[in-house]
């Protein structure tokens, strides 16, 4: 099976399940998973229980579909995703974002721990992405063929939503959040910067870093859906204070902002 036929066979049995219409995907990040918690009516479908779909590897990632409803509006909401640095192409990467989209979602929230490069940042602040770099080396459109509704060569600027991000924007402060706009860049991990490369990244654009979400917003595009983008600064990059990284960290400072993020999630899908 191809991605796309694979995906409609894990979406069929996610339909069978009598799930449907949807307002928006979620795509929950390192930490991310307890912001489910603004969902009413929740069934969980863990990706074990679905033939073909990949198992999700790392902690802070639990490997759950989680459907729900926030108010009138239905939700899919993805409890942990693939990534490059666990050996997968950047085609497998975004195999959830071809899922959804066959469950006919137009709007995509994408989700990540990040680390500050911009040194105004600090943790526990959230990134609304204006725009990536992509620095993995690979691209999910490599050997997609391009069709005449889905050309291949895709047009990358405005990538993110500029209404959801101005809708956002507002909604943080709502929530008690400390937002910025900026440029995410992703690199390959699973090791994290060396303070070389953070000096590198800033000075090539970037605001906050991590491995993750830009192979998936090209993809979401390629797909024709709205996308808006949300880092929760974790830590300040290396070599910014001489602290080490851990992802127990990375996860403890999510962890501690759950709530806020939560209630920033439910107000914007409450709006969409
Ligand atoms: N670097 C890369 N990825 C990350 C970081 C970081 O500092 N923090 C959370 N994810």
């Amino acid at each position: 099976m191809n991605r796309k036929e694979l995906a409609a066979h894990i979406a069929a049995q996610l339909k069978e399940r009598g799930v449907s219409a949807f307002a928006a995907a979620v795509v929950l990040g390192s930490g991310w998973d307890g912001v489910v918690s603004f969902l009413e009516d929740k069934t969980v479908i863990p990706y074990a229980e679905l033939d073909g779909m990949p198992k999700c590897g790392v902690k802070g990632h639990a490997g759950n579909f989680v459907f729900g409803r926030i108010g009138n509006k239905n939700v899919v909401v993805l409890q942990g995703r693939f990534h490059m640095y666990e050996g997968r192409s950047a085609g497998e990467a975004v195999l959830p974002i071809e899922i959804v989209r066959a469950l006919g979602v137009d709007n995509l929230i994408l989700t990540n721990a990040a680390g500050a490069v911009n040194e105004e940042y600090r943790p526990g602040d959230i990134m609304l992405l204006r725009d990536h770099i992509n620095l993995t080396g690979r691209n999910p459109l490599e050997g997609v063929g391009a069709e005449p509704d889905f050309p291949v060569f895709i047009d990358m600027s405005g990538a993110y939503d500029e209404d959801f991000r101005r809708e956002l924007k507002m909604l943080s402060e709502k929530a008690g959040l400390c937002a910025h706009e900026g440029v995410y860049a992703q690199l390959l991990g699973p090791s994290y910067e060396t303070p070389a490369e953070i000096v590198m990244l800033r000075r090539i654009g970037a605001d906050a870093v991590g491995m993750s979400t830009a192979v998936e917003a090209i993809y979401a595009r390629y797909l024709k859906m709205r996308v808006a983008a949300i880092s929760c600064i974790s830590n300040m990059a290396a070599g910014i204070h001489s602290a080490s990284l851990a992802h127990e960290e990375v996860l403890e400072v999510l962890q501690k902002n759950r709530d806020k993020l939560s209630v920033l999630l439910r107000d914007f899908i409450e709006r969409i």
